[in-house]
């Protein structure tokens, strides 16, 4: 078994346009190189799509089947498409129509109740409008316990009903990753303590609401926990760097659910799942945009380092462990702005 090794600052991974890793925060990189030229993406690398209703099928050899493909996925490139994961067209339309309405440009003013003060707030406003970030943000705690700001009327209500929909994903995706890497099916609940598993959801809306100061929407990084469950309410923008180097926009099939494995999860299989880099464009936008990411993570007090069964003697652990609090608190102590990374042994 291999040692733990002890908790060491978890910094931001922003990457070079050449894939060079940067240890710095993450905002300073496009802060202070503005006019990165690298903000054009592909439209034609497929992003492979899951079908969540398979994984628990009555049919076994297609359910084994569905498992093993997933595990693939997860390997090859860890970020998908969900479909069929049962949150209906009327949850989704309610969730856009609610934070639409709280995005209200000419209420600004009352939003400012909410600004960022101390790193425990758990419900936090933000309106970020420089080169290297340009989005106005809602971030709320979603679980273990649930807040959020009950005005407008209706939107509290349908952000807790989607949240409670993205449990039964969260079960149900600790169950197949678990099995696809051929363990019991409660392995990854087990690890993360799922049960109380610390979930922070970031409304995002992005110009043309505002005027933006540049082409970035959110700079490069990756998100911290199990995995970051995404919804959008128009294709545009978001942007995902392949394990080749390709960068990929994120054209979502309707109603589908973008699914990126997180840094705790690649902390905890040593590298065999990995999360990866992922961007936010605004170059050009002609419509507002709004985006739901939902950061799933381990319970605040689960220590994360790389389990038993992915270390031996050719394959040492790559990551120190911490509990996932610490994790969060690093970045300036910020443990709900942070999108925190993975600081590698070397
Ligand atoms: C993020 O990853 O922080 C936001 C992604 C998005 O708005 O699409
Ligand atoms: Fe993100």
């Amino acid at each position: 078994m291999a040692e733990r090794i002890s908790p060491v600052l978890i910094n931001h991974r922003p990457f070079e346009p050449n894939g060079t890793i940067i240890n710095s925060h993450h905002s300073s990189f496009l802060d202070q190189n503005p006019n990165v030229d690298t903000i054009v993406a592909v439209d034609d690398i497929e992003i492979p799509t899951v079908d969540f209703s398979v994984l628990f099928s009555d049919d076994l050899e297609k359910r084994s089947k569905a498992i093993e493909n997933i595990g693939h996925v997860c390997e090859d490139f860890g970020f998908f498409y969900l479909v069929n994961h049962g949150v209906s067209e009327k949850v989704f339309e309610s969730v856009f129509k609610g934070i639409s309405d709280f995005f209200n440009p000419t209420e600004i003013e009352d939003r400012k109740q909410y600004e960022k003060k101390n790193p425990t707030d758990r419900i936090r406003w933000g309106l970020r409008s420089s080169p290297g970030e340009n989005r106005e943000y809602l971030k709320v705690i979603a679980h273990p316990e649930y807040h959020c700001p009950t005005k407008p009327a209706g939107f509290s209500e349908a952000m807790e009903e989607y949240f409670k929909r993205l449990r039964i994903i969260v079960d149900g995706l600790g169950k197949a990753f678990s099995k696809a890497m051929g363990f019991e099916e409660c392995y990854i609940e087990k690890a993360f303590k799922l049960d109380s598993g610390f979930d922070m959801s970031a409304m995002n809306l992005y110009p043309p609401n505002f005027r933006s100061k540049g082409s970035i929407g959110v700079p490069n990084h990756t998100d911290p926990g199990f995995f970051v469950s995404l919804i959008q309410d128009v294709n545009s923008g978001l942007q995902i760097l392949s394990h080749k180097g390709d960068w990929i926009n994120v054209n979502m099939p309707p109603n589908a659910i973008f699914i990126n494995l997180g840094d705790h999860l690649e902390i905890l299989t040593n590298g065999k799942y990995k999360s990866h880099v992922h961007r936010v464009v605004v170059d050009n936008n002609k419509v507002k945009r709004i985006s739901v990411a939902t950061l799933h993570g381990p319970s605040l007090d689960s220590f994360v380092s790389p389990a038993p069964e992915f270390v031996d003697e050719s394959h040492q652990p790559i990551y120190r462990g911490m509990t996932y609090k610490q994790s969060l608190e690093v970045n300036g102590g910020d443990e709900i702005d942070v999108q925190s990374s993975l600081e590698q042994i070397r």
